[in-house]
């Protein structure tokens, strides 16, 4: 299996200071950055996008994951590619036959990632599992930091984890947090996306190494 990585999820970040934030990141030892794209209408808020990561791109070297929450990913997909993201990841709600799509993405030289949201069952991303380099499994509904972990998402990782071949990762993004992570890790998840569980912290080095150590790592 693969060596599990912290992704802090760039939501409750200081959008004031984001240079100054990504150092204190990278001094935590952050692996990657997981980069929340909202529309407002695949999910009913509005972050950031492409122009903002294509500027945060020349701050650091750490790998970017875009988690698309838009609804029309097909359209804006090379926009993620252009701006520096390494993984572009996509939600099944927003494209049920991500086939060609996944395809497009690893073709434009980043890995392919889908997500689904809880409400969505596993089967639902069957068939494209193996041509994703991560699934992801969402532990809230997306749209906003700061909520509830969902134990639903214990089960998808679980059985998502049989699917999967050791060269992918297992994701889980939404309330991972100290009491949280140690089930996702034993349900098979190698890829925490935490937001609050870091920025909601004074010190990141000491929530990136509490939560590792959470996992036994
Ligand atoms: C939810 C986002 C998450 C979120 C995680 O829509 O996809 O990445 O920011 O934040 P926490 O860890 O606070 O649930
Ligand atoms: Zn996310």
């Amino acid at each position: 299996g693969k060596r599990p990585l912290i992704a802090p999820s760039m939501l409750k970040c200081d959008f004031a200071n984001l240079h100054t934030d990504i150092a204190r990141l990278e001094a935590a030892n952050a692996p990657l950055l997981h980069m929340d794209v909202m529309d407002g209408h695949f999910v009913p808020n509005l972050s950031y996008g492409a122009l903002v990561i294509e500027k945060i791109r020349k701050c650091t070297d750490l790998p970017f994951d875009a988690h698309l929450m838009i609804s029309d990913p097909e359209k804006y997909y090379q926009d993620y590619v252009n701006a520096g993201c390494d993984a572009i990841t996509i939600h099944i709600e927003a494209v049920p036959e991500p086939g060609e799509l996944l395809e497009k993405i690893r073709a434009s030289g980043c890995s392919p990632g889908l997500v689904l949201n809880p409400d969505t069952p596993v089967e639902a991303i069957k068939p494209w599992i193996s041509a994703c380099d991560l699934v992801l499994v969402m532990s809230v509904n997306p749209g906003f930091g700061g909520q509830k972990f969902m134990p639903v998402a214990l089960d998808k990782l679980s059985a998502i984890k049989e699917l999967l071949r050791d060269d992918q990762f297992l994701s889980i993004d939404g309330g991972v947090a100290l009491d949280t992570i140690g089930e996702c890790a034993q349900h098979g998840a190698n890829l925490f996306v935490c937001g609050s569980s870091i920025f909601d912290k004074d010190d990141y080095s000491e929530a990136v190494s509490g939560l590792l150590a959470e996992i036994n790592i």
